[in-house]
């Protein structure tokens, strides 16, 4: 079986997400944080080094920075942790980060980008190093020059989102396009990452490995069904719900923040459900922690599992 990856999403797939989708479903052969910015300060935010100290297996760190120095700083500092690979982010859209030369806005320079890659790679002999790339900022017309920086370096993964900077998350993910560097590149570690929505994408033929994010988060047992477990059934979705209601809780300051969480999981967890816009519009409307309960659970227990 290829690797199978769960994507990082800022906001939504942090140690909570991760440790409970680990426990009650399982499946992904790698996790990734949601990008840690080092800086100059040399330090990382109380929020980052959470994410990286909760001693879970299978986590790969993702930084993402304009800057080769602040990223060896903190793959060094992930060294120390224990940590043996780290991911670099080429792919964020946006605004913010695209203007600051990071994340997809790091493809606009490639001397630059290769000149990074060139420092980092030589520090850092010992660490793993896997790329998480766009195609592009306007357009795919950028993408053979973009590989052709990639194929210099021994990269642990390639793992590649094939749409550009300006489609954000808009549009069809090429998918022939990432076929045609399949094809024409079997030297590369391949990571098919884009519209996966469900166990049955032809993605999980295509001989590579596969990263889903969005789909994952509205179908959390989708890589146990491509390894030939079950469907999620509904106490398990009930028990990953109440794991999240837990874990966030552990470090939350108080309940509207938790709430504010929990709809956002909503927005794509919902999707495991029959559910009509009344019921998910109750739930998105909630106040307070016991309307919130009170519209989770009716969703839980009373809606069709899709
Ligand atoms: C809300 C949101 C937050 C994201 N945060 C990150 C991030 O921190 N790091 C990253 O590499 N990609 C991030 N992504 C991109 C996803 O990892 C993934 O590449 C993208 O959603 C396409 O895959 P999917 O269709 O399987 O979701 C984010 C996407 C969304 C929608």
């Amino acid at each position: 079986m290829e690797k199978l990856y769960a994507a990082p999403l800022e906001g939504l797939t942090g140690f909570v997400w991760r440790i409970a989708h680990r426990q009650v479903f399982g499946g992904a052969d790698r996790y990734f944080t949601p990008f840690i910015s080092p800086n100059a300060n040399c330090s990382f935010q109380t929020r980052e080094k959470r994410d990286i100290t909760q001693n879970e297996e299978n986590l790969i760190p993702q930084i993402i920075t304009n800057n080769e120095e602040y990223f060896i700083w903190a793959a060094r500092e992930f060294a120390e942790l224990g940590y043996d690979e780290v991911n670099f982010n080429l792919g964020c859209p946006s605004g913010t980060v695209v203007s600051k030369g990071k994340g997809s806005g790091a493809l606009r320079d490639l001397d630059k980008l290769d000149r990074m890659l060139d420092g980092i790679f030589e520090a850092l002999p010992d660490m793993k190093i896997s790329l998480k790339t766009r195609i592009g900022i306007e357009s795919s017309n950028e993408w053979p020059a973009i590989l052709q920086v990639y194929k210099r370096y021994p990269v642990s993964d390639l793992i590649i989102h094939p749409r550009t900077r300006r489609q954000m998350y808009k549009g069809e993910a090429d998918r022939e396009l990432f076929l045609d560097v399949l094809g024409s590149c079997p030297e590369l570690p391949l990571v098919y990452n884009g519209d996966v929505w469900s166990s049955d994408d032809e993605a999980f033929e295509y001989g590579c490995g596969v990263m889903t994010g969005r789909g994952l988060l509205q179908h959390p047992s989708m890589l146990r069904e491509v390894r030939g477990g079950e469907a999620a059934s509904r106490e398990e979705l009930s028990i990953f719900h109440d794991l999240l209601i837990d874990g966030y809780r552990t470090y939350m300051p108080g309940e509207l923040p938790l709430i504010k969480r929990m709809k956002e999981f909503w927005f794509y967890f919902s999707n495991s459900f029959e559910v009509s816009d009344k019921e998910i519009k109750r739930l998105y409307k909630s106040k307070n922690y016991a309307e919130y309960a009170s519209a989770a659970e009716a969703i839980i227990r009373g809606c069709d599992l899709k």
